[in-house]
């Protein structure tokens, strides 16, 4: 997938920025009223650092990596029916929230940049949210 290459970079930039996932939680947390309270009892010190190494990750599911698709799929279990049951629904609010993350604190920050971005969290989420109803242990 060609957009990989500048979301990437694109993740590069924003990973130096202190306020980039914090910001990120602010605008999921408040984007549907459903998804604050599941977070009620999150340790968001460990969530954030959690957060970070799993969009790392999902990009590298996506550039083919056998590491990120391993990752992605234990992250499908962990919200799939049987386990947080994470409404499949709520996915774009998180992409749409990560996106409002990048354009706050990427500098280099394009229209083109953005469909290059909803492009790819679209492909990684389709890999976790296709799971949902798949039965696990
Ligand atoms: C592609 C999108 C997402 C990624 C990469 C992701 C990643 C993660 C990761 C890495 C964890 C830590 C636990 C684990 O490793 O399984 C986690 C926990 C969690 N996620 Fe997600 N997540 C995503 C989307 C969502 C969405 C859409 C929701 C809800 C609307 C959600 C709700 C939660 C909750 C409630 C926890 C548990 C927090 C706690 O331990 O208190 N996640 N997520």
């Amino acid at each position: 997938m060609e957009e990989l290459t500048p979301v990437r970079q694109s993740y590069g930039r924003c990973a130096l920025k202190p306020d980039f996932i914090d910001y990120f939680y602010d605008e999921f947390l408040k984007s549907h009223p459903a998804i604050a309270p599941m977070f009620i009892n999150t340790d968001f010190k460990i969530q954030k650092e959690l957060l970070q190494t799993g969009i790392g990750m999902l990009l590298a599911y996506l550039e083919g990596k056998p590491a990120g698709k391993m990752t992605i799929d234990r992250i499908a279990v962990s919200h799939n029916k049987t386990h947080m049951n994470i409404d499949p629904n709520f996915y774009q609010y998180w992409i749409d929230s990560l996106i409002k993350a990048v354009k706050h604190c990427d500098s280099r920050y394009t229209p083109d940049l953005e469909r290059s971005w909803q492009k790819v969290l679209r492909a990684g989420v389709d890999c976790i949210a296709s799971q949902h109803d798949v039965p696990t242990s």
